[in-house]
């Protein structure tokens, strides 16, 4: 298992490697493919990383990295945690999937997952999705991360389900 200190310094790492990927401004979908990319592959328990953005009363993939595609490419804004996440406004954070009912399975390995809308102006227009294959993966370091990365998508979105690719 990582340390605090370990777990501090690969998550600023991230942000940094963020940061510039932001500042080269990519156009949407290229961000958004970036962004996973960089958080799959700089944070060792994420396994799986993914950028849902609002449709009408669903959540659709925009973007994801990681080892395999999910079946669930749209979500109906109210089921699993995704879209628990979206219609509460609120980051969720499960420390073990196994014992959530809300959860919809993508992956056997997953255990554990953290879900961090992306919000305009008091409306969810995305979120950013992330399963481990750890049991209680994620903390408080992790949750200020994505949604400081929410922020920032938020402001490069141009308007709420129009940009899924
Ligand atoms: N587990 C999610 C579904 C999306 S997959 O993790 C990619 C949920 O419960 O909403």
């Amino acid at each position: 298992m990582s340390t605090s200190r370990d777990r501090e310094s690969i998550l600023e790492e991230a942000r940094r490697a963020l940061e510039a990927q932001l500042a080269v401004g990519d156009r949407i979908p290229e961000l958004l493919e970036e962004a996973c990319r960089i958080l799959e592959h700089s944070v060792p328990w994420y396994d799986w990383v993914g950028v849902y953005l609002v449709e009408g009363d669903e959540l659709v993939l925009a973007a994801w990295s990681g080892p395999a595609a999910t079946e669930h490419v749209r979500i109906p804004i109210g089921q699993g945690i995704c879209g628990a996440a979206a219609r509460e406004g609120q980051t969720i954070i499960v420390s073990d999937v196994r014992e959530d009912p809300r959860y919809l399975q993508c992956f056997l390995s997953t255990r554990s997952e953290i879900v961090v809308p992306i919000r305009r102006g008091g409306t969810v227009i995305g979120e950013i999705d992330i399963d481990s294959d750890r049991l209680a993966a994620f903390d408080e370091d992790d949750r200020v991360l994505l949604e400081w990365l929410a922020e920032r998508l938020a402001e490069r979105l141009p308007q709420a389900g129009k940009t899924a690719v």
